[in-house]
């Protein structure tokens, strides 16, 4: 794919949290697991998949429907069962520390900032403040989007759109960095360069792939850029 905006047009970073920053999808993940068995509904890697950056009313509706569940519970029921999916995944992440910081995420923050980015956090997640503050980089991030302040969830651009608006950057000067399918399609949407972290079939539609965070340096983007 055609890169969108040449390496020196870049002024900014917007970056998702979970499965980015932190491996705390995996902690998402087992979470709705432990719910989807309760529920009666079969877990696979697709759907496994598909709920990432969905927020959290919208994965337990995607997660009902791939039981034919979704006509089952009333909406109070639904937020009981919410309320209990992210009671458990607190539970994990009160448990973090900087230790959980994925592999040369640390450095390339720092790289970020002596080199004048700016930075802001287009995360769906709820707990994403408490998740920066376990790893301490809330520093790092001075500039959040609110995900309770979004009227649509990823892929639509909603999140993205607010990442740069907070930096005061058009889209087109700033990097977004994914590793959700649905991410990587709003981050495209919202007319910014899309990085996608992880299996390059399922982030296909990515402007730039790294298989590791590890990968992800200021070099390295300006090469595919
Ligand atoms: C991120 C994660 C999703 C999660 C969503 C809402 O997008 O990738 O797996 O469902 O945030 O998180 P929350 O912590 O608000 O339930
Ligand atoms: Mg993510």
């Amino acid at each position: 794919m055609m890169a969108k905006a040449k390496f020196d047009q870049i002024k900014g970073f917007v970056f998702d949290l979970d499965g980015v920053i932190t491996d705390t999808s995996v902690y998402h993940s087992i979470a709705w697991h432990q719910l989807a068995d309760k529920l009666g509904v079969t877990w696979t890697k697709t759907l496994e998949d598909g709920l990432k950056g969905i927020s959290r009313m919208d994965s337990l509706e995607m997660i009902l429907k791939a039981g034919n569940k979704e006509n089952d519970y009333t909406q109070e029921e639904k937020v009981a069962l919410a309320t209990e999916k992210n009671d458990n995944y607190v539970n994990e992440i009160m448990k973090m520390t900087p230790a959980n910081i994925l592999p040369g995420i640390k450095p390339f923050l720092d790289e970020l900032r002596s080199n004048g980015y700016l930075i802001s956090l287009a995360s769906a997640s709820k707990n994403g403040p408490t998740v920066l503050d376990k790893l301490a980089l809330t520093d790092y991030f001075p500039e959040i989007v609110d995900p309770a302040t979004l009227s649509k969830g990823k892929p639509d651009p909603e999140i993205y759109v607010k990442g740069a608006e907070l930096l005061n950057l058009k889209p087109e000067e700033c990097i977004g960095v994914e590793d959700a399918a649905a991410g990587v399609q709003a981050i495209n949407a919202a007319n910014e360069t899309s990085i996608g972290i992880g299996d390059p079939t399922i982030l296909s539609e990515a402007d730039i792939n790294f298989k590791e965070t590890a990968e992800m340096t200021l070099d390295a983007i300006k090469q595919a850029l």
